[in-house]
């Protein structure tokens, strides 16, 4: 049967407590245990109503394995207050209820066949994209919690992040969200990665969210309600949309210059002729920029433009010209697709020498983390694969890249960034542009202005 993950009863009484704590169950109250597996859940609120005197909830636990339900028969005491049903929670229901508590299965889309893939399609709003099961069962529960009711649900944290769980954050935005605690994997002995208990109280609508991390530390957050990741939150990282960006402190973000065609327009720096040397720039590529290390340029780029940015006519080029136009090296050139709306010899894109020839902050487009460099004297000219950063006051350069390099501008990257085909991040200069500028950066820039 699908995703049956149980759950140890530390982690079942450290939920059912807070489910509980701070609004014990009355003899009226009502619970739910959806996808209760072999019971684990109803054992615990029976041990946390035992040990606190506090009447036992009337239970209605279900799954939708009946080879499961035995086991929670055979498991469970025999009490009036505790219904066993073999039911789909995904399937209509109405019934309300006070608390609801539970570790639903994790199936990815991928597990469930093409028929259910559509009936979940047509009822649920958080089955888009490459949905899980437990966001469904997320929604569900939220639909069947009453007005002032408190569900406790421990699942992976990547609904916290990832894309196709954005209806199910604006969802828990608008019912209320108490408390996000992101418990060790540990407590399911690997089984569970990066696991997250999540309290969803609506008392708390619109109010501040307590998350505990990894750490033990804990901090309370306001959580976008507009379905964008709540990493950035919960992570304590200052927000996208913080007063101050890197904007402020920078002339240009860009991505580096591209040629089109960098095995001819750029070599080793001794492989360089004599007669191209007043065309070659000191070049760098992003896997040359490697991390603690200062930027060491080994080779150089031939450009055949003006300091401000104008490309050389052919008769300015001399003896450029000459090795350009080898025919293998001209055909080649001619096949690049800027060519149709360029001359051959120009680049891909124009070179903004007049920016990039300035002292500036240099970082490789994709890594496992972003590493930034100085490049002092504003000699280097980055290629396609790196990202520069040209400061509008050179005077900061040094503790405008100690910044970049912190650890809270990593988190914010780490939280915002794409990710390449292997997980390392890809930068891009919007991103970039968004990182949050610290109130002493931003003074110092004004003032380096004024
Ligand atoms: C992760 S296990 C948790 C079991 C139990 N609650 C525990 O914590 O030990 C999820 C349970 O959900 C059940 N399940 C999966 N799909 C279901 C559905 N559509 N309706 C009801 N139960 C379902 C599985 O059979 C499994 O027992």
């Amino acid at each position: 049967m699908k995703g049956f993950v149980p759950t140890p009863a530390p982690l079942v009484d450290h939920m059912v407590d807070k489910l509980f704590r701070s609004a014990p169950p009355t003899p009226s109250s009502t619970l739910l245990d959806p996808g209760c597996g072999a019971g684990a859940f109803v054992e615990g609120v029976i041990r946390w109503c035992t040990r606190a005197g506090a009447p036992v909830p009337w239970i209605t636990a279900l799954d939708s394995d009946p080879a499961r339900l035995r086991e929670a028969r055979q498991a469970l005491p025999h009490l009036d207050r505790i219904t066993l049903l073999q039911e789909d929670f995904l399937a209509p229901r109405r019934e309300q209820f006070d608390y609801i508590i539970g570790n639903p299965p994790y199936v990815a889309i991928t597990g469930l066949d093409s028929v259910e893939r559509a009936r979940y399609r047509r009822q649920y709003l958080t089955a888009v994209g490459r949905f899980d099961l437990y966001a469904l069962f997320f929604e569900q529960a939220l639909r069947l919690l009453k007005p002032d009711g408190r569900l406790v649900f421990v699942t992976p944290e990547k609904f916290l992040y990832v894309q196709s769980a954005g209806p199910l954050r604006q969802q828990l935005a608008a019912a209320g969200v108490e408390e996000i605690e992101l418990i060790d994997e540990g407590a399911f002995a690997g089984l569970v990665t990066y696991p997250a208990i999540t309290t969803a109280s609506r008392r708390k609508v619109g109010q501040v969210v307590r998350v505990i991390t990894r750490d033990g530390a804990s901090r309370q957050v306001p959580l976008r309600g507009t379905g964008a990741s709540w990493l950035p939150d919960v992570n304590g990282v200052p927000r996208a949309d913080a007063p101050h960006n890197l904007t402020d402190a920078f002339l240009r973000i860009s991505c580096g210059v591209a040629t089109g065609a960098d095995g001819i327009f750029v070599m080793r720096d001794e492989n360089v002729p004599p007669a191209l040397r007043e065309f070659a720039y000191p070049t760098i590529s992003g896997r040359e920029i490697g991390v603690g290390e200062q930027p060491r340029p080994r080779h150089q780029m031939l450009i055949p433009y003006k300091l401000d940015g104008e490309l050389l006519t052919e008769a300015e080029l001399g003896p450029l010209h000459a090795y350009l136009a080898h025919p293998a090296r001209r055909a080649q050139l001619s096949e690049r697709t800027c060519v149709a709306r360029k001359p051959w010899y120009a680049f891909h894109e124009n070179p903004p020498l007049g920016d990039i020839l300035r002292p500036k902050i240099l970082c490789k487009d994709i890594g496992a983390r972003p590493w930034f460099v100085v490049d002092e004297e504003g000699v280097i000219v980055p290629r396609h694969s790196v990202y520069y950063l040209v400061p509008k006051d050179p005077g900061m350069i040094h503790g405008l890249c100690d910044y970049l390099n912190s650890p809270s501008v990593s988190d914010f990257l780490v939280a915002n960034c794409q990710r390449a085909a292997n997980g390392f991040l890809r930068l891009q200069s919007h991103v970039l542009k968004r990182v949050p500028l610290p109130e002493h950066l931003v003074t110092d820039a004004q003032m380096a202005i004024a």
